[in-house]
């Protein structure tokens, strides 16, 4: 399917943003070795988090699904059992490297499988600090690539300096933790978002951080009742639109704003945008808060590292195309791993709006242009981020736009279209 894309002449109004994709995750799979009943309200209902459940319904959990409500009726750590079939993670990054670290210490034997697009994104970060850990885990081709396939072992604990800033490996050394004998220590460069450590420690379990090191230690979960907040990163392409298009002005509500996940707004204050958040003063389990944003004119920026905004550079780039002046982005070779090569798939349709950029192996270089006129067919390369991050610029364009093979949305984001009725739709 395609969008068919319309200029919108402003954007105004009050909304809520659909639920964290990363700490529904984390809460599908937490919540399903805690003891007892979980129950999350504001669950992302989206393809990703829908196949961590069905993984969990494999490994004998049950869920039952309430209004946007999801309940857990977790077993315990041991409590789950091998499936009978090989369990199947679709396009989620987030699901398969999770999934691997808490099943590698369950008395556990599986296959771990997902889409075509999964199976070239890498595993061997995950396979070799477990394989450290005494996991029995490989990659069934033996190419570092999935299928995944994971035998039962007993794990001991590492230390374990983070090669690489990634929340996912990091997320899924710490669920292996959770079944190891000792005490399993974890070293970050930076701090990628803590999700599953505020979950962890919600729950009960033995985790502590002290500044870059985290500590964890085989420990049986209690059940919670949480809120999930919006999805900030949902958000941001909400955020961008209100800044491009003319006299708009919105406030987005009860969105997550954990420090870990909102660089990208410091990043867009510096580039000129007029962005208030408002935090709620409530206690929660994760940072709750509201966001007003009023149209702005931005301007370029020099972008020294990707790690705390991984997932909103392509809208970043979106809107270093509609600022005066050159955007520079660097230490950004993680994206060529994500869900499509973003740093190609950037260029690719920054150049079809007729914008400069230059390409670099670890990111690039874009000659914004504010009075730009374009309309054009975007390509998503099956990528849900890239796929809305254009749809937001096409919402500019001086003629309809396409936006091609919009499918992927679904994986996030699945209203996404519904917050620009009759300017986006499905052909
Ligand atoms: C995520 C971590 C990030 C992010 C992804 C979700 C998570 O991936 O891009 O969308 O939920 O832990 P990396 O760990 O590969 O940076």
């Amino acid at each position: 399917m395609n969008f068919n894309i319309r200029r919108l002449n402003n954007f105004e109004g009050t909304f809520k943003v659909p639920g964290d994709k990363s700490i529904s995750h984390r809460f599908a799979m937490l919540s399903a070795i805690a003891q007892g009943r979980s129950v999350a309200s504001n669950f992302l209902f989206s393809e990703d988090c829908l196949n961590t459940i069905n993984c969990f319904k494999q490994l004998g959990i049950e869920y039952e699904i309430k209004g946007n409500e999801v309940h857990t009726y977790g077993k315990g750590i041991g409590g789950l059992k091998s499936p009978n079939e090989p369990l199947y993670v679709g396009n989620s990054g987030t699901t398969i490297r999770l999934i691997s670290g808490l099943l590698a210490g369950s008395n556990i034997n599986c296959i771990i499988n997902g889409d075509i697009s999964i199976c070239k994104r890498p595993m061997k970060r995950i396979i070799e600090p477990l394989q450290l850990m005494e996991a029995k885990i490989s990659s069934q081709n033996n190419d570092g690539f999935a299928p995944i396939m994971i035998e039962s072992a007993d794990l001991k604990a590492i230390d374990y300096r983070m090669p690489m800033n990634s929340a996912q490996v990091k997320s899924c050394l710490l669920f292996a933790g959770l079944n190891a004998r000792g005490n399993t220590k974890i070293i970050e460069s930076i701090h990628t978002r803590n999700h599953s450590e505020l979950m962890i420690k919600q729950m009960g379990g033995k985790i502590f951080t002290n500044n870059m090191e985290i500590l964890i230690r085989n420990s049986q979960l209690k059940a919670i009742e949480t809120f999930i907040p919006g999805d900030i990163s949902s958000a941001a392409f909400l955020i961008a639109v209100a800044l491009i298009v003319p006299r708009s002005e919105i406030l987005i509500e009860d969105v997550g704003i954990n420090k870990t996940r909102i660089k990208f707004i410091d990043i867009l204050k510096n580039m000129g945008a007029k962005i208030d958040i408002h935090a709620n003063e409530k206690k929660q389990l994760e940072p709750i808060g509201n966001i007003r944003v009023v149209t702005s004119d931005l301007k370029g920026i020099m972008i020294h590292d990707v790690s705390e905004i991984i997932d909103e550079v392509p809208i970043i780039a979106v809107l270093a195309a509609f600022a005066d002046g050159v955007t520079e982005i660097h230490n950004g070779k993680e994206l060529r791993i994500k869900e499509s090569d973003r740093i190609k798939s950037i260029i690719s349709n920054l150049r079809a709006m007729n914008i400069k950029v230059e390409e670099f192996d670890d990111g690039m270089l874009i000659h914004g242009n504010p009075d730009n006129v374009f309309n054009c067919k975007f390509e998503s390369y099956h990528d849900h981020r890239i796929a809305m991050a254009f749809s937001c610029a096409a919402l500019r364009s001086e003629e309809a736009s396409i936006m091609k093979h919009i499918d992927c949305i679904a994986t996030s984001f699945p209203n996404f279209s519904e917050y620009f009725k009759g300017n986006i739709d499905n052909i």
